[in-house]
């Protein structure tokens, strides 16, 4: 071999062996370190999981708090002809409802029986919230004022299902997200 051919070649065999080392050790340390994260599970570890998680859960009131929120708002946006935000906001507490259903799908009625969430959430999904969104779509104020009430009795209706007659929606008289703007004219911020 002259000796050009030979500094060549024991420049790529130096090389190949240092690619080599790197490749290995990038290879091998993300197991490290993902053993390192993540112990082996146990029974035990499994539990004390569980444990946290359950503490760690929101209750299942939590969602209707935004349904409530997502439906003043929504009567607020429709009071004030801003279609899109009113529509949005139908999205989000329809949204919201079928959160709280798949959260508690059958808390104790009223009468002492197991009630069926989706099934009352699927007749109110389908009457009021659509005729809503039907509306909504229309741009029509008089009948959004007439079908939004409707929508509060089939609140209601369930509540009083639910043994928690207490709980009685209205027409609110504030909103509840003062930051945003209602006016579907406003020009700022742009
Ligand atoms: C499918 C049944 C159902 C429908 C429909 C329903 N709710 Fe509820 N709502 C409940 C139940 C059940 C609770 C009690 C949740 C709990 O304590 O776990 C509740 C609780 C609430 C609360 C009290 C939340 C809190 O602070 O604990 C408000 C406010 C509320 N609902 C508003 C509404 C409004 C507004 C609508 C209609 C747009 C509505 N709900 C539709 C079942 C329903």
């Amino acid at each position: 071999m002259a000796p050009a051919n030979w500094f060549r070649g024991a420049a790529l065999l130096a090389l190949g062996a240092i690619l080599g080392g790197l490749f290995v050790s990038s290879w091998e340390h993300p197991a490290a370190v993902a053993q390192q994260n993540n112990p082996p599970v146990t029974q035990a570890t499994l539990l004390a999981d569980v444990t946290r998680l359950r503490d760690i859960t929101p209750p299942f009131s939590h969602p209707m708090v935004d349904v409530a929120m997502f439906a003043a708002n929504l009567w607020f946006a429709g009071d004030k002809k801003n279609w899109p935000l009113a529509n949005y906001y139908l999205g989000e507490m329809r949204n919201r409802l079928g959160w709280e259903v798949r959260l508690n799908p059958s808390p104790k009625g009223a009468d002492g029986t197991l009630m069926d969430m989706k099934n009352i959430f699927d007749g109110i999904d389908t009457g009021s919230l659509t005729k809503l969104k039907t509306i909504i779509a229309m741009k029509d104020s008089k009948r959004f004022a007439a079908e939004y009430k409707n929508l509060l009795e089939d609140c209601y209706s369930c509540h009083k299902t639910a043994g928690r007659p207490y709980i009685r929606p209205m027409v609110p008289t504030a909103g509840s997200q003062p930051i945003v703007n209602l006016d579907p004219g406003a020009t700022w911020p742009q």
